[in-house]
């Protein structure tokens, strides 16, 4: 099946170039050809689609979601209140929006194994919603953020699915979720904002654990993920061969320099700062929460700066789920403010995540061989970057998911 689709602009991230009156030629859901309308030949009888006055790009790639939680119920302990299965369909509900809003690709980095069958539902057709890759539940040391739950009764259990201590009891979680199907792990080397007792700038998990985690991911081919917001705790993770620091909240020159040297992506999720401090009371987010928020929000931005300016491979991440799913383009404003050029930010959402998820030449990019994920917005994202906050036309794999009559 072979498809045309024009539009007046085409940014192409890879060559950092935007085409004017540009085609871009679909065969079975890949882009074989791609440029100005001139220099690309449709065969006889293709199918077009006309999108005129339009700038198209490749699908957008957030590196840092979890489309499981939603922003307004099941926050914190709240969620306790539900079952598993209910945080799966609320993924069923967010796939679509994250979709619609022009994001083919998402990271969910870390929940519930539910997510399996979402990304299988997905892949299979059943439902709409972005190309997932899957983290499961979080590995790592008992009582540590991400992993695990602080200051519950003694006596009510809830010990994380993903909690261990030693390095040879970690591999074995390692293990357990691939053994289920997951795409990534993730790991988390600091304490958080939105956990109970645990604090940003403190190391969780010893050197020698982090190591066995991320040496067990590579050993079977898998990515590994780290959230880190201290500086000590973003060394060890890039230290220990972590492919990716989500937060990379408080980095100092050594710290960039290290993730430069080891070609550690950081994925920076500097958007949600302004909605947790809008909404947090309303929200009920406990106050050791909105402290820690107050106290990382804006050194975040700025270590963000720093690592932009020092040539790091700063991409996406958002962390929606603390936001409402859908606003994932709302961080491109606040990077553009922090550093980037309208083109850093669309090459951070683009082309710099397919490298860090493995898929460089297949996804972000718009040239031969790339998945069709395409995009479409009124007005030029290089002039103002916030057009990409209403996406009017959305292509997964060839197939028009909104917009395109
Ligand atoms: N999931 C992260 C945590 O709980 C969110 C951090 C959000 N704040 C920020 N400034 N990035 O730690």
């Amino acid at each position: 099946e072979t498809l045309l689709v024009t539009a007046d602009r085409l940014i192409n991230p890879g060559s950092e170039r935007m085409v004017e009156d540009a085609a871009v030629l679909i065969e079975d859901g890949v882009i074989v050809a791609s440029g100005p309308v001139s220099s690309v030949s449709a065969p006889e009888g293709a199918q077009t689609i006309a999108l005129g006055a339009m700038t198209l790009l490749p699908g957008l790639i957030d590196m840092h979601t979890h489309l499981e939680g939603p922003s307004d119920k099941g926050r914190g302990y709240d969620r306790y209140q539900y079952a598993q299965d209910r945080a799966t369909i609320w993924a069923v509900a967010n796939a679509k929006k994250t979709l619609d809003a022009g994001f083919t690709t998402v990271r969910n980095v870390g929940g519930t194994f539910g997510m399996l069958s979402v990304r299988d539902a997905i892949n299979e057709g059943e439902i709409p919603g972005p190309r997932l890759f899957v983290a499961g539940p979080p590995v790592g040391v008992t009582g540590s953020h991400c992993a695990d739950d602080n200051y519950l009764p003694y006596d009510r259990p809830t010990t994380g699915e993903g909690v261990a201590d030693g390095p040879w009891a970690l591999r074995a979680k390692v293990r357990r979720n691939i053994k289920y199907g997951v795409d990534l792990i993730k790991t988390c080397s600091t304490g958080g904002v939105f956990s109970r007792g645990t604090v940003l700038g403190a190391p969780q998990s010893t050197l020698e654990e982090l190591k066995a985690i991320v040496d067990e991911a590579h050993l079977r081919g898998l990515k590994v993920a780290v959230h880190a917001h201290g500086t000590q705790g973003i060394k060890n993770a890039i230290e220990a061969g972590a492919d990716t620091i989500e937060h990379a909240s408080i980095l100092d020159r050594e710290a960039i320099r290290m993730a430069v040297r080891n070609g550690t992506f950081l994925s920076m999720d500097i958007y949600n700062t302004e909605y947790t401090l809008a909404k947090g009371e309303e929200l009920g987010i406990p106050e050791e929460s909105m402290a820690k928020e107050r106290e990382v929000g804006q050194v975040q931005r700025e270590s963000f700066r720093n690592a932009v300016n020092a040539g790091a491979k700063v991409m996406l991440g958002t962390d929606a789920a603390i936001y409402p799913h859908g606003d994932n383009a709302k961080q491109l404003r606040v990077m553009t403010e922090f550093g980037m050029s309208p083109m850093q930010a669309i090459r951070a959402a683009t082309i710099v995540p397919a490298e860090a998820l493995g898929r460089e030449g297949k996804l972000g990019c718009v040239t031969e061989g790339c998945h069709a994920d395409l995009i479409a917005v009124s007005g030029n994202p290089l002039e103002d970057i916030q057009t990409l906050e209403t996406v009017s036309f959305v292509m997964k794999d060839g197939e028009v998911v909104k917009g395109g009559q």
